[in-house]
């Protein structure tokens, strides 16, 4: 009688303890997933949101985006997008428009497509978009000097003095050539020039990428 109690007491405790494990375990993996949940779904908010407006902008001049990833961990990674036909480096996408326009004109097809007439901030910039380029053409930069007294300004405020000028020699040579464009000259490679605003040329536009 004795030892039937004790044996039924080693087996009513086992089983107490069995449960006690379970269900710790249970409300942990519940109490883990939920808060997963509630990350994912507030990195989502937090990234998606400030990039969602851009996105819906983007999405009315271009009809499919092309992202890729940088970043080791999945959780790190950061989508980098640019319109599908557009060229991707550092945080910018650029578009060599093969159509041929006055300054102002060129500019404004690039902002109907949210973008600008490009602003070159570094050397390395302007050697992987001359790659781009047509050595027969000239394109418009978003560098203009609209009061014709050499104070050139860059199309998105840039401080101009802050910027890297990558002139050809001898150029700017001419007050009343107000807008700025690159140039192959055999002699000399790619630099800029200023031309007439009011004259037809090819333009590159830059826009930022989007991050998702
Ligand atoms: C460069 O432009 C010239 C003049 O428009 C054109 O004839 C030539 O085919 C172009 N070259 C390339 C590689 O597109
Ligand atoms: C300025 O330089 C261009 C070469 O781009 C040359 O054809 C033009 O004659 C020069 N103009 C003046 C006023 O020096």
């Amino acid at each position: 009688m004795e030892q039937e109690r004790q044996h039924q007491g080693r087996e009513n405790s086992g089983w107490c303890s069995q449960v006690k494990l379970w269900s710790g375990l249970v409300i942990s993996i519940v109490l883990l997933s939920s808060c997963f949940i509630v990350s994912c779904v507030a990195t989502y908010h937090f990234t998606y949101g400030k990039s969602s407006r851009r996105l819906s902008e983007l999405h009315t001049s271009h009809s499919s985006l092309t992202c890729f990833s940088e970043g080791t961990g999945v959780t790190e990674k950061n989508w980098e997008c640019c319109p599908s036909t557009w060229k991707s480096f550092g945080s910018s996408c650029y578009l060599i428009s093969t159509e041929r326009n006055f300054w102002a004109q060129s500019e404004q097809n690039c902002v109907a497509m949210g973008a600008h007439l490009v602003v070159i901030n570094s050397e390395a910039e302007q050697n992987f978009i001359v790659q781009q380029l047509n050595e027969s053409l000239s394109y418009f930069l978003g560098l203009s000097d609209l009061q014709g007294n050499g104070n050139w300004q860059w199309i998105d405020q840039t401080p101009y003095k802050d910027n890297v000028r990558l002139w050809h020699q001898h150029e700017p040579n001419f007050s009343a050539e107000e807008c700025a464009s690159i140039v192959f000259w055999s002699s000399r490679g790619w630099g800029w020039n200023d031309v007439f605003c009011d004259t037809n040329r090819n333009s590159i536009c830059e826009m930022k990428k989007v991050y998702l």
